[in-house]
């Protein structure tokens, strides 16, 4: 099959032909019909995961039809369209029985555990526990979106965050993960304010329901606070300086979401978060379990992930657009048809 392989970190990968995954016992193989680029493939191109061995198939985002089925996997058929959280959660441990997969200790994720789906074919392993069908009239690009970017906003802002109607909430970074957040933030009746340097994805953000956009610059957090400053806080994109501005633009008690890794880390006050009662929360992923909610939204169409999909590119095509995420971000969601 034809994959993306990656042979050191930070230096462009090429298309190569590489052997197709077998299924592994619990496991099924999909041929990926979608694939959507992360910034958390580019963390991981750069040598940030320490998960990762060379050489090295990127790509967690996924949506493909079931080609395989390992031994012991019941209830799955060669053809079903599918799509997985990228955390694939053992379901056997005491968190996994908690309902709390996300956080699995033996979790497997594609792309940085093992091969990914930048790639014709990719494993999903513990396959009873992870695969999510799909329903008819949802296409394989929406669906590959849901594995990380959308379903993590969904647990973040829904879950995690707790977000209602009526709060601000200032989502920081309106890239693939901030765009998710700023329609869910906005279907659940909160006011969003979102921020970001490149005006082309704030533009998005206003069609997808922000009601206030910030270019980022120096004066963001006088900007929240003339607002009325925020309930909720996401950092969507990763930064030292994001972290600190989201903490003084929260009003007392408020809530920070931390989505975005922090490779380098991130210098906390620690002394305003008991002054204010601030909640620093930090959330991963989404559990299969969880899907059906956010799945029965974007049926009855309160929830419109495709609309945030505004490329899509060939494997071919794929090295060059995950080197580019190092000088930026286009606009909205590349997705991937290999
Ligand atoms: N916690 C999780 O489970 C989880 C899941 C998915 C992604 N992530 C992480 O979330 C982060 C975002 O991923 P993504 O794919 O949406 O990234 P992205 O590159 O698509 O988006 C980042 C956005 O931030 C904007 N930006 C850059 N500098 C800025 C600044 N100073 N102020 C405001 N905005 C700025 C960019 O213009 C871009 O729109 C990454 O760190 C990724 O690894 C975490
Ligand atoms: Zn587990
Ligand atoms: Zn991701």
């Amino acid at each position: 099959m034809r994959a993306v392989v990656v042979e050191q970190y930070g230096v462009l990968p090429v298309v190569q032909e590489v052997p197709r995954p077998e299924p592994a016992d619990g496991s099924v193989v999909l041929k990926v019909e979608a694939t959507g680029l992360c910034r958390s493939d580019w963390h991981g191109w750069m040598g940030h995961d320490s998960d990762i061995v060379l050489p090295h198939v990127p790509g967690h985002e996924l949506a493909g039809t079931i080609a395989a089925v390992g031994s012991g996997v019941h209830g799955w058929q060669v053809g079903e369209r599918v799509t997985t959280p990228f955390i694939c959660a053992c379901g056997a441990c005491e968190q996994c029985r908690e309902g709390n997969q996300q956080v699995c200790p033996n979790q497997l994720q594609p792309g940085f555990n093992y091969w990914g789906s930048f790639a014709e074919y990719v494993a999903v392993p513990y396959a009873e526990v992870n695969l999510v069908r799909l329903p008819d009239d949802l296409d394989f690009a929406t669906a590959a979106g849901l594995g990380c970017r959308f379903a993590t906003s969904f647990r973040a802002i829904h879950q995690v965050g707790k977000v209602v109607a009526g709060e601000n909430v200032v989502v920081f970074g309106c890239g693939g993960v901030g765009l998710s957040a700023v329609m869910i933030a906005a279907a659940l009746g909160a006011r969003v304010i979102a921020v970001d340097t490149n005006p082309d994805a704030l533009k998005l953000a206003r069609e997808y329901g922000a009601s206030d956009t910030l270019q980022a610059s120096s004066t963001t957090v006088q900007e929240i606070r003339d607002l009325g400053g925020a309930h909720v806080t996401m950092d969507a994109l990763g930064s030292n300086d994001i972290v600190q501005q989201a903490l003084l633009s929260l009003r007392p008690r408020g809530r920070h979401l931390q989505v975005g890794l922090l490779p380098s880390g991130v210098q906390l006050d620690v002394g305003r978060l008991i002054g204010q009662e601030l909640q620093w929360l930090g959330s991963h992923g989404m559990p299969a379990h969880a899907y059906p909610e956010m799945l029965t939204l974007v049926a009855t169409g309160n929830l419109k992930p495709a609309d945030l999909i505004t490329r899509t590119i060939t494997l071919e095509q794929t090295p060059a657009a995950l080197a580019a995420l190092t000088n930026g971000t286009p606009a909205g969601v590349t997705v991937i048809k290999p």
